[in-house]
């Protein structure tokens, strides 16, 4: 097992036995990055409290050094040592949701590393319901930082053959756990007061957060662009992520309008993202289905996204979700693939 870092490795894909999970969580220790999946998405892992090995994720993934990563746990237990204080409702969102797919942002302390947070005085955590990302943080016996494992601008990762095409050669091994559950990264929310503020739609919806507490503020990077200069509570709003190669222009429109315009306004070449098939019935273009419901268009979203690049598409209209629910998510990144192209009829 080799520990000096270098960008060639001979990246191994691993299963999610106990000995590939004992293998990599050694690596980890020694202060390397491997991949991991999580219900959401799957995530470079490395220890969070290791600058140096916090830097190799960075350096892996191509991201902007401004751009902070989310602290996985496994155990309520492992939380007072890396923040400063829970407010009651992150008290009651960990009781409600954790283990599961949602982000808290919260005061750290110390010994997370400023490469980890990137500066800030706060850090996102987060415990995972996926029992290999389980496994691996309690036989690492450490918090696993953890971003999206695509390079900084792709898709994210939703399968570990996705991150095998991202990461060969950059990381010295990934375990492959399946296809990922949920499909779309962690919802993430701050702390204001009594208010809890929606940084990042995910699975956990706006609606169930309502549940747990009556303000719940959506920030509005949430489903606008924010401008590259503008000081914003989650630094990742700033970026063009989840970026196909393909053009991609949303239509917002009642399905009867959204045919209308595309048999009217597109060419032969281009593709049509529809829910299901009869959507682009009779249309004479070619059409990509991503899911008939939020749920199923949150899993499949970023496949359908990276299968575009693979198949050299150039110019594609899509479907517009739904914008309640797991919607919302599904909304928040077509957007950002489409780089905030939309039509509304
Ligand atoms: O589901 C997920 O959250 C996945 C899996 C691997 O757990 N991870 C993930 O990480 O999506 P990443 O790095 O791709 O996205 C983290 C997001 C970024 O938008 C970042 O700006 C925000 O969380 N974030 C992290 N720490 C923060 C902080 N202290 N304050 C505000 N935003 C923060
Ligand atoms: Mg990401």
């Amino acid at each position: 097992m080799g520990s000096v870092y270098n960008c060639n490795y001979d990246t191994k894909l691993l299963d999610n036995s106990s000995s590939s999970i004992e293998y990599a969580a050694e690596l980890i220790r020694r202060g390397e990055v491997v991949g991991m999946p999580t219900e959401t998405v799957y995530g470079l892992a490395a220890n969070a409290l290791d600058p140096q090995a916090v830097s190799r994720i960075f350096t892996a993934k191509g991201r902007p050094q401004d751009n902070p990563l989310i602290v996985h746990i496994a155990d309520m237990d492992m939380i007072d040592r890396l923040v400063r204080e829970l407010p009651q409702n992150a008290v009651s969102c960990a009781e409600r949701f954790w283990p599961g797919p949602l982000t808290m942002i919260l005061p750290k302390r110390d010994i997370i590393p400023e490469v980890t947070s990137a500066g800030l005085p706060t850090a996102g955590i987060r415990m995972p319901s996926n029992k290999t990302a389980r496994a691996l943080i309690r036989t690492a016996g450490v918090p696993l930082a953890a971003p999206s494992a695509n390079l900084s601008g792709s898709p994210s990762p939703t399968k570990a053959e996705h991150v095998f095409k991202d990461m060969n050669g950059r990381i010295p091994c990934i375990l492959d756990d399946g296809g990922c559950a949920v499909g779309v990264e962690s919802t993430v929310i701050a702390f204001e007061g009594d208010s809890i503020r929606l940084l990042r739609p995910g699975f956990i919806s706006a609606e169930e957060l309502r549940e747990v507490c009556d303000d719940v503020i959506i920030d509005k990077g949430v489903v606008e662009a924010v401008a590259n200069d503008a000081v914003v509570a989650s630094p990742g709003m700033k970026y063009k992520h989840y970026a196909p190669k393909a053009d991609i222009t949303i239509i917002d429109a009642p399905l009867d309008d959204l045919r209308r315009w595309c048999a009217e306004n597109t060419a032969p070449d281009d593709v049509l993202m529809v829910f299901c098939e009869s959507d682009g019935e009779g249309l004479g273009r070619k059409c990509i289905c991503y899911g008939h419901d939020s749920t199923e268009q949150a899993r499949q979203l970023f496949d359908v996204l990276r299968g575009l690049d693979d198949k050299g598409i150039k110019r594609v209209f899509a479907r517009c979700p739904e914008k309640t629910g797991v919607g919302l998510a599904v909304y928040n990144r077509l957007l950002r693939a489409a780089g905030f192209q939309v039509i509304k009829l």
